[in-house]
C-alpha cells in the first residue's frame, strides 16, 4: 500500500496589515462587531503589484526549503486559487516558471474556492499514490482583496490575502489516510463572484456577494457531515483526532465544528484572528504556522476540512 505524506510546509503573508480599526474609517462598522461575529482582528492585504503567483512563490520557496529538496525535484505543481494572475496561463504554470523548474512537469490550477486546497491535496494524493510522481508542490494562494467591494461592509471585513504550500512525497507509511470531496452547485446564489469577461468587458459584478446567514448554516452542517464521513472511513472516533486544522472563515463556525467533535479548542489550529478568511490559502497557512510552532508530533492524526463557494466542501484525514 502506497501513501503520500507531507514533508515540508511554507507560507507567506503580505506585509501590509489592515486592522478592524482601519476598517472603521472605511465603512460603517466597528472592531467589536467584526470581532464578536467572526473572531477576526486583522488581515493582510497584498500590494497592487503582488499577484497570486508572487505570494505562492514565497510560500513555495519556504516549503521547498523545509522539505530539504531542490526546486527541480518537484515533478507536479497544483495551485488552488480563486484569484488567478490572469485567465490563462494557469497560476501553477506561472509559479513553475518563477520557481525556475525546468523539467516540464505538469502544472495546473484547481478552483474550489475556500475548499480549493483540500481538492488540490486530494488530487496530488491520487497522483502520488499511483507512483507516477515523486514530489508534488501543492499551494493555496489568494489575493481575495482584488475581488472585494471595499464599500460593502457585509463582505469587506471578512477576507484577506496570503499563501500556503506543502511538499508531498510518496511514502510506505501514512501519510494521507483518506480524502473526501463534495460539491452542490445549486447553492451558487448564496456565495459567488458572478462577473465574467466578454468582448473585452466585465459582465455582471466581479465582487464577492454572499448571504452570510445562509452560508453559515450550510457550513456548520456540511463540516460536521464530512468530519463524520472521514472518521467512519478510517474507523475512528473524535477521540482519535489530535488536531483539527479547519478553513479559517469564522471562529463561530470553527468552534461549532470543534464542539461537535468534542475537541478542546487547544487542539484546534486558529489563525482567523490574524489572517481573516484567505480562502484557498487558509488551511495551508494554518498548517504551516502550527507546524513551525512545533505543535504537531510525528504520528499524530490531523483532520483538515474546508467549505466554500460552489458550495464545495471536503476533508483530508492524515498522519503527521
Ligand atoms: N459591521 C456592522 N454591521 C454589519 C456589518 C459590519 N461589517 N455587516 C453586516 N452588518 C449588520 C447587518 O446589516 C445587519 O443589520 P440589521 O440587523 O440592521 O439588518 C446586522 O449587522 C446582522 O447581520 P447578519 O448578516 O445577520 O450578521 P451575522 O451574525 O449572520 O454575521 C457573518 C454575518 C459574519 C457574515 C456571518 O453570517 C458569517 O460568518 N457567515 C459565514 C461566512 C463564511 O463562512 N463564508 C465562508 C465561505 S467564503 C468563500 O468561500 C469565498
Amino acid at each position: 500500500m502506497m501513501y503520500s505524506r507531507i514533508v515540508g510546509t511554507g507560507s507567506y503573508l503580505p506585509e501590509r496589515i489592515l486592522s478592524n480599526h482601519d476598517l472603521e474609517g472605511m465603512v460603517d462598522t466597528s472592531h467589536e462587531w467584526i470581532f464578536t461575529r467572526t473572531g477576526i482582528i486583522e488581515r493582510h492585504i497584498a500590494d497592487e503589484s503582488e499577484l497570486a503567483s508572487d505570494l505562492a512563490l514565497q510560500a513555495s520557496r519556504r516549503a521547498i526549503e523545509s522539505a530539504g529538496i531542490g526546486a527541480d525535484e518537484i515533478d507536479l505543481v497544483i495551485v488552488a486559487t480563486t484569484t488567478p494572475d490572469m485567465l490563462f496561463p494557469s497560476t501553477a504554470a506561472l509559479l513553475q516558471s518563477k520557481l525556475g523548474i525546468k523539467n516540464n512537469c505538469p502544472a495546473f490550477d484547481v478552483q474550489a474556492v475556500c475548499t480549493g486546497f483540500i481538492y488540490a491535496l486530494s488530487t496530488a494524493d491520487c497522483y502520488l499514490r499511483s507512483g507516477k510522481y515523486r514530489h508534488a508542490l501543492v499551494v493555496g494562494t489568494e489575493v481575495l482583496s482584488r475581488i472585494i467591494d471595499w464599500t460593502d461592509r457585509s463582505t469587506c471585513v471578512l477576507f484577506g490575502d496570503g499563501a500556503g504550500a506543502v511538499i508531498l512525497k510518496p511514502s510506505v507509511s501514512p501519510g494521507i489516510l483518506s480524502c473526501h470531496l463534495h460539491a452542490d452547485g445549486s447553492y451558487n446564489p448564496i456565495l459567488a463572484a458572478p462577473g465574467r469577461v466578454c468582448n473585452g468587458q466585465i459582465q455582471g459584478s466581479p465582487f464577492v456577494s454572499m448571504n452570510g446567514n445562509a452560508v453559515f448554516k450550510v457550513a456548520v452542517n456540511v463540516l460536521e457531515q464530512v468530519a463524520e464521513e472521514a472518521m467512519l472511513a478510517n474507523k475512528m472516533s473524535p477521540s482519535d483526532i489530535d488536531w483539527l486544522v479547519p478553513h479559517q472563515a469564522n471562529i463561530r463556525i470553527i468552534e461549532a465544528t470543534a464542539k461537535k467533535l468534542s475537541l478542546n479548542m487547544d487542539r484546534v489550529v486558529v489563525t482567523v484572528d490574524r489572517h481573516g478568511n484567505t480562502s484557498a490559502a487558509s488551511i495551508p497557512l494554518a498548517l504551516d504556522q502550527a507546524a513551525r510552532e512545533g505543535r504537531f508530533r510525528e504520528g499524530e492524526t490531523l483532520l483538515l476540512e474546508g467549505v466554500g463557494g460552489g458550495i464545495t466542501w471536503g476533508a483530508v484525514l492524515l498522519k503527521w
